[in-house]
């Protein structure tokens, strides 16, 4: 009975392999859909802290950091594109990394770090998205 349980449990997992290979052959893989979205949260998240007055460095320098490293991953989550493209993902690397060397320690220093990296944000979606 148990090595017949096994083989169905492989037919099942195989199956279920073939059918992620295929959809992600035909959608390709969330995975620069989940870049863009973590970048978006951490942006969202100093935003609100600048509105809300609390802009601890501390704090602000974690979300940049985790923004800084999904940046420094579109070129692997988007590959294929023109050279301006990428240009445009190390402009917003470059705007992510003289943001965390200003270590920006209150609300005015952050908001004025976070206009240049919208501004990057902006300017590759007006182009490509
Ligand atoms: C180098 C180009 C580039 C840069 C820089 C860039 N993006 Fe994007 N972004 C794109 C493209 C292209 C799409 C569309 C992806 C798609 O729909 O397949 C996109 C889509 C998005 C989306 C929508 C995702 C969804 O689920 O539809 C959000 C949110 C987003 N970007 C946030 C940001 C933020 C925040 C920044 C800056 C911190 C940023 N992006 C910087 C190219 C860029």
């Amino acid at each position: 009975m148990r090595p017949l349980l096994l083989v169905i449990l492989g037919l099942v997992v195989g199956a279920m392999g073939a059918t992620f290979a295929l959809s992600a052959l035909r959608q390709g893989t969330p995975f620069h859909l989940g870049v863009m979205a973590v970048m978006q949260h951490h942006m969202g998240v100093l935003r609100a802290n600048v509105r809300a007055k609390q802009c601890d460095a501390k704090g602000s320098l974690a979300h940049l950091s985790r923004m800084r490293e999904n940046a420094g991953d579109v070129r692997e989550a988007f590959p294929g594109m023109d050279a301006p493209f990428y240009g445009g993902g190390d402009k917003l690397v470059a705007a992510i990394d003289d943001a965390i060397s200003h270590a920006p320690g209150s609300c005015a220093a952050l908001a004025g770090v976070l206009a240049p990296i919208g501004e990057a944000c902006q300017a590759c979606h007006q182009q490509y998205q």
